[in-house]
């Protein structure tokens, strides 16, 4: 343990999956206590597992539906009534929908804005008080997608809904200076995870993704968690309102 989140409160969301299993365990390698959360029970649950035999300090709350208020206020509670405060609140639960625009229905439309852009904004409502105390960070995972379209991938909604999290970001990070809160995203490219792990055995459809990658591989989640934890960390103390491409060169 090298020490980089020592004294730490961090919230992580969607730590039942590749990125956030991936984070949880970093920050808690670096001293950070953990409270995570996802909705999908048993993951969530293997994840504390995961985290506590490698000596760190996990609590999580699943199932966890995080599109709801009430669900982020007890995901909130949880972490005061534990640890007392929160000084980081890491965004990264999500789940994206694929179709194109004359296939995509209004309720599907609907559902990935809710899962993908609206949970990001109810629980960082219900951290912000938290977050003024401790004059915290928030980092939120948006995506290439925000930034650049891609042939192969049916990303109208999930783009839509990941340019708004690069806007909320940058709009957190103005309304919360005054009170010392700094917010910024981080951008991956493709990553191996459960959310990825279909298509990416599709050959010709990785192959096209990574055209203009410019390392030609997919990213591992561990890649995503170094860069959450530099933005969580004070080592980034000036780094405000942006939002970092990890995605190989992708959009380079
Ligand atoms: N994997 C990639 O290639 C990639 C690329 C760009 C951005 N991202 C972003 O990174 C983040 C993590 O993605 P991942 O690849 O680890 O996906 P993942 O599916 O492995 O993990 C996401 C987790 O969030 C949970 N979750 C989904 N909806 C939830 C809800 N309403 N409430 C609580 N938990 C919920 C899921 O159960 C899952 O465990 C997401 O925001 C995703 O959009 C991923």
């Amino acid at each position: 343990m090298s020490g980089r989140l020592d004294g730490k409160v961090c919230v992580v969301t969607g730590t039942g999956g590749g990125i956030g299993r991936a984070i949880a365990q970093l920050f808690a390698r670096e001293g950070a206590e953990v409270v995570g959360c996802d909705i999908d029970e048993l993951a969530g649950a293997e994840t504390v597992r995961m985290v506590e035999e490698q000596g760190g300090v996990m609590v999580s709350l699943q199932p966890c539906d995080l599109t709801q208020a009430d669900r982020c206020a007890d995901l909130v509670k949880i972490a005061l009534d534990r640890f007392g405060r929160i000084d980081v609140l890491c965004n990264s639960a999500a789940k994206a929908y694929f179709n194109w625009i004359e296939d995509i229905s209004h309720a599907e439309w609907t559902r990935n804005l809710d899962e993908e852009l609206t949970l990001v904004f109810l629980l960082t409502q219900a951290a912000w008080p938290s977050l003024r105390q401790s004059k915290g960070v928030v980092v939120n995972l948006a995506s290439v997608t925000a930034w650049a379209t891609f042939p192969a991938m049916a990303a109208l909604a999930h783009s839509t809904a990941k340019a708004g999290v690069v806007a909320m970001t940058r709009h957190l990070a103005m309304e919360g200076a005054a009170d010392g809160i700094r917010a910024n995203s981080v951008s991956p490219g493709i990553i191996e995870t459960s959310q990825t792990k279909a298509q990416l055995a599709d050959q010709d459809w990785t192959g096209r993704m990574l055209e203009r990658c410019l390392l030609k591989r997919v990213g591992q989640p561990g890649e995503i968690a170094n860069v959450a934890l530099f933005l969580a960390s004070d080592e980034s103390s000036y780094v405000n309102g942006t939002d970092i491409h990890a995605d190989g060169g992708s959009l380079a």
